[in-house]
């Protein structure tokens, strides 16, 4: 059987982490991001599956790909976190739990961001907690796996 896993997903602009606006998205780097991310998930025994994508279909053929099979989702859309109904109608489609990461506070910051089209179809939000906020995203859905798989046995 294979190891089970987590899809982490990061939206357009991510992949300039680290070096795009470090006073609000600081200065670790999305490698630092996922290597932390598999940190918390080896603990758990879990694997890691990443993608990055300044495409928005792309996001959405990796999900619906990977999603169904996923211990747990953990998804950074970036902008799309705003406005992407086809990317929230997918993770409602896929229907695994899911954490959505913004590192900088958005409900401090432009308008257009307080909007947060996913907030219906995941099991939470992680908001304005830096780069930090990834390990907490990811140590939920590891524990909610457990859980979930102890009730399987
Ligand atoms: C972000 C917040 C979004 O508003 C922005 O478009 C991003 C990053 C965050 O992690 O704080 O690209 O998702």
């Amino acid at each position: 059987m294979e190891k089970p896993y987590l899809v982490v997903i990061h939206g357009p602009n991510l992949n300039r982490l680290g070096v795009r606006k470090p006073e609000t998205y600081g200065t670790q780097t999305l490698d630092d991001v996922i290597s932390l991310v598999r940190s918390v998930a080896d603990g758990y025994g879990l694997d890691v599956l990443d993608k990055q994508s300044n495409h928005e279909g792309d996001l959405i053929d990796f999900l619906q790909l990977h999603g169904p099979g996923a211990a747990g989702i953990l998804i950074n859309p970036g902008a799309f976190g705003h406005y992407s109904y086809a990317i929230r109608d997918c993770l409602e489609d896929i229907a695994r739990p899911t954490v959505e990461v913004h590192i900088s506070n958005v409900h401090q910051r432009e308008p257009f961001r307080h909007q947060l089209v996913l907030g219906d179809v995941v099991m939470g939000q992680v908001v304005g907690l830096g780069t930090e906020g990834y390990r907490y995203a990811a140590d939920a859905l590891c524990r909610r796996y457990r859980k979930d798989a102890a009730q399987l046995r």
